[in-house]
């Protein structure tokens, strides 16, 4: 039987394609390979969305040219948002790949795999559908058996100016209501507790239909078993008083939202085509925490953005100080080909002082991350364990719904239980507690 080794880079929705395309393949009478010396197929699910992710996969598909010219039945796939970015462009870079798949292609991966096998040439997959296909979700494998991610949408009509994913991902696309409440049924049968609902720009889900996030999420939540509800990544601009309202109401779906700034600058947030100044965002994010008291915000910044001065950084060190959120991801800018900030902008930041903006913002956001952590100490959280801690493996890790990190020491199995953990002391990234009887406050 031949065996296959995904490798996979990138965000949530990677995870999840690379789920779903394992799922065909095992389908298709393939088994997992214990690692990639031996396997037959050896799959890159790849990211384009900083410089960085696609030198990586560049370097690792590199050591595969001895083996492969040793080798030559092997099956190296480059799948994901690079084979939708780079093209042919790989096989310069990487002329021993048999594959080149985009991530509308994976229902037919395991065709698509044997083409590329009884072929001379590479073969190159890269069209865009108009439709998402359904996967049987039961194959595909995921990490526990108790969470999992749904494909909500796919694609992204937003402009950002910066940004690969409206390129390698296509136009917005949005599943229907009734085969999204399917799968989460399907799920939850299967013992799954906590869904995860995906789309690049979730807020703007069924707009095309005339129908919103909200309308989802209602439905999701309302199917019995699933206890945790969430959903990534959502724009500033489509994020509803609705569905703020949702999160206060159901009690399932989870008081969090990942709900990117980018930046705290007006004139860089036009020059990003963000379509909101700083302080519209401040009023959404003011209007989350009206309708749904005590939501914890997530956001992604961009430092280093072509012309950025150090007034335009102050105004994100501001807004960031302003809003208090629970996380934030900090990126520094990469001009990316085939976007317009590459064509209309220098990327002018010189690279020691991205790197410090870096740091800077780092180090406040830590600040302030422990500073609402600590307040945490004394409360009781209810704790959904995904495992042993890795730092300590007498210790269970899981998260609050808030999605903050809990650790915590517990006798028995505890994975995929929800366990009550009242908070004793706090880090910038981490909770830890011990488990209580008394129901939890949050
Ligand atoms: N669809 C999501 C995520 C997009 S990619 C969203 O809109 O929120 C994840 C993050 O990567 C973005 O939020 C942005 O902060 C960052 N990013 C995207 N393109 C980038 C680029 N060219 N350089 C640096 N960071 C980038
Ligand atoms: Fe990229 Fe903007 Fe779409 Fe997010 S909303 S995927 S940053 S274009
Ligand atoms: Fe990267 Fe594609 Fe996700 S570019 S961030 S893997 S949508």
């Amino acid at each position: 039987m031949k065996k296959f080794w995904v490798e996979t880079f990138g965000c949530q929705m990677n995870k999840l394609d690379s789920e779903q395309f394992s799922g065909e393949l095992l389908k298709s009478g393939y088994e997992p390979a214990g690692g990639l010396d031996d396997a037959d197929v050896i799959l890159f699910n790849t990211c384009s969305v900083r410089e960085h992710a696609e030198q990586r996969v560049y370097s690792r598909g590199g050591t595969l040219k001895h083996r492969k010219a040793k080798e030559p039945g092997l099956v190296i796939g480059i799948l994901g948002c690079m084979a939708q970015q780079e093209r042919e462009k790989i096989l310069d870079h990487l002329p021993h790949v048999d594959l080149v798949a985009g991530p509308d292609q994976y229902k037919n991966l395991p065709r698509l795999i044997e083409e590329a096998r009884e072929s001379a040439e590479a073969v190159l997959a890269t069209r865009h559908t108009a439709f998402i296909p359904q996967f049987d979700r039961l194959a595909a494998p995921r990490e526990n058996p108790w969470q999992a991610y749904i494909l909500a949408m796919k694609g992204c009509d937003e402009m950002c100016s910066y940004c690969v994913v409206p390129r390698t991902r296509g136009r917005e696309v949005s599943k229907p209501i009734a085969e999204i409440v399917e799968e989460a049924k399907v799920l939850a049968g299967s013992g799954v507790v906590e869904i995860t609902l995906l789309g690049q720009n979730i807020t703007a889900y069924g707009e095309k239909e005339g129908k919103e996030l909200a309308d989802l999420v209602e439905a999701v939540a309302a199917v019995p078993g699933i206890r945790r509800l969430r959903f990534v990544t959502s724009h500033p601009h489509h994020a509803t008083r609705r569905l703020f309202r949702a999160m206060r109401d159901l009690p399932n779906v989870m008081p969090q939202i990942h709900m990117p700034a980018q930046s705290g600058s007006d004139r860089i947030l036009a020059m990003m085509k963000r379509t909101y100044t700083c302080a519209e965002y401040l009023d959404i994010v003011a209007m989350a925490r009206e309708e749904c008291p005590g939501i914890e915000l997530a956001s992604d910044f961009i430092v280093g953005f072509p012309t950025e001065t150090e007034e335009d950084f102050a105004a994100t060190m501001k807004l960031t100080e302003q809003v208090g959120f629970g996380y934030a991801f900090i990126f520094q800018y990469s001009p990316r080909p085939g976007t317009p900030a590459i064509r209309d902008f220098a990327d002018d930041v010189p690279a020691d002082v991205k790197l410090r903006r870096n740091h800077e913002l780092l180090a406040l956001q830590e600040k302030m991350q422990l500073s609402k952590n600590r307040a945490r100490v004394g409360a009781t959280v209810e704790v959904l364990v995904e495992g042993r801690s890795e730092r300590n493996a007498e210790k269970w890790t899981g998260r609050g719904p808030d999605n903050r990190i809990v650790v915590f020491e517990g006798d028995g199995d505890l994975a995929g239980k929800f366990v009550n953990v009242r908070i004793a002391r706090a880090t910038a990234l981490t909770l830890y507690g011990d488990p209580v009887r008394e129901p939890a406050a949050v």
